[in-house]
């Protein structure tokens, strides 16, 4: 299987030695097309890592949360068709396994959608934006960094307890997201209080295999404007009042800007 690393300089917690070895520590939460399992990466004391106590020491371990695709045939894959608009498969086997929906070609899909939010996280950890950093993608498996404390998951924004002036502060840190997306051309397809996190009052965005391209889909300004009503919709809600039409404006400046 193919696999990529994550984009360097590689932040200094990541772990690469090829000594490292990985243990499961369990579910963090079972979803519709992934299961993301929180995985404990550790190394053997090692005197040459900078971040190892001197010679002696216990080596070190870092958190990662692994998102695993599965299978298309058992995922109720809600993602396909209009988001891969645009988009083309690099090999003609893989695309005519994928057509012919063959044990191979569930797996290439389930691959392509590890890939895409691989890269995807490369692109936007490189503009700055807050995401998870992508530390590897292997076959149908995407090792990233791990929101939380301890083993904790960060909870999501739908979940997290946060008074009026943190809802605010949120809502400011999501459309700032929202604004570098659309600088970069992009909408996140598929955005809402469940697809962000809330770490120590910074907003982490997850979740983007199916980021859009906004002006090379056909459909790209009605995902746009589908995310701006969700966030708009939940804000308010909340009793932070905002409006989809005017944020859907702003962000098509910044598009055209
Ligand atoms: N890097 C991470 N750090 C901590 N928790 C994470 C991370 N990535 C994902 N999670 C947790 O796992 C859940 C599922 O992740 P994600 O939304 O990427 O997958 P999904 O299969 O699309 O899930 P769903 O179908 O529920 O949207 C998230 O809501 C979040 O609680
Ligand atoms: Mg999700």
């Amino acid at each position: 299987m193919p696999s990529e690393r994550g984009p360097k300089p590689h932040p200094p917690w990541v772990v690469t030695s090829a000594a490292a070895i990985d243990t499961e520590l369990g579910v963090v939460k079972t979803g519709k097309e992934a299961d993301v399992h929180l995985v404990e990466r550790a190394i053997p004391a090692d005197p040459a890592d900078p971040l190892d106590p001197p010679t002696g020491g216990p080596g070190r371990s870092v958190l990662l949360a692994a998102k695993r695709y599965r299978d298309a045939a058992t995922s109720d894959f809600h993602r396909s068709g209009r988001y891969q608009e645009g988009r083309r498969m690099r090999n003609t086997r893989d695309s005519r396994a994928v057509k012919r929906g063959s044990s191979y070609g569930r797996q290439v899909s389930a691959g392509r959608w590890a890939y895409a939010e691989f890269e995807t996280l490369s692109r936007l950890f490189l503009l700055g934006l807050p995401v998870p950093y992508p530390v590897q993608v292997q076959g149908t498996e995407l090792l990233m960094e791990f929101i939380g404390d301890g083993v904790e998951a960060a909870p999501r924004l739908a979940q997290a307890r946060l008074t009026e002036d943190e809802l605010a502060d949120c809502f400011v840190q999501v459309t700032d997201a929202m604004r570098a997306l659309a600088r970069a051309g992009l909408a996140h397809g598929d955005l809402s209080a469940y697809n962000l996190l809330v770490h120590h009052g910074r907003v982490v965005v997850i979740d983007l295999p199916q980021v859009v391209d906004v002006v090379g889909n056909p459909g790209g300004m009605e995902f746009l404007q589908r995310d701006c009503v969700n966030v708009c919709e939940w804000f308010t809600r909340r009793g932070h009042e905002c409006d989809a039409d005017e944020l859907f404006g702003e962000l098509v400046a910044e598009l055209f800007g």
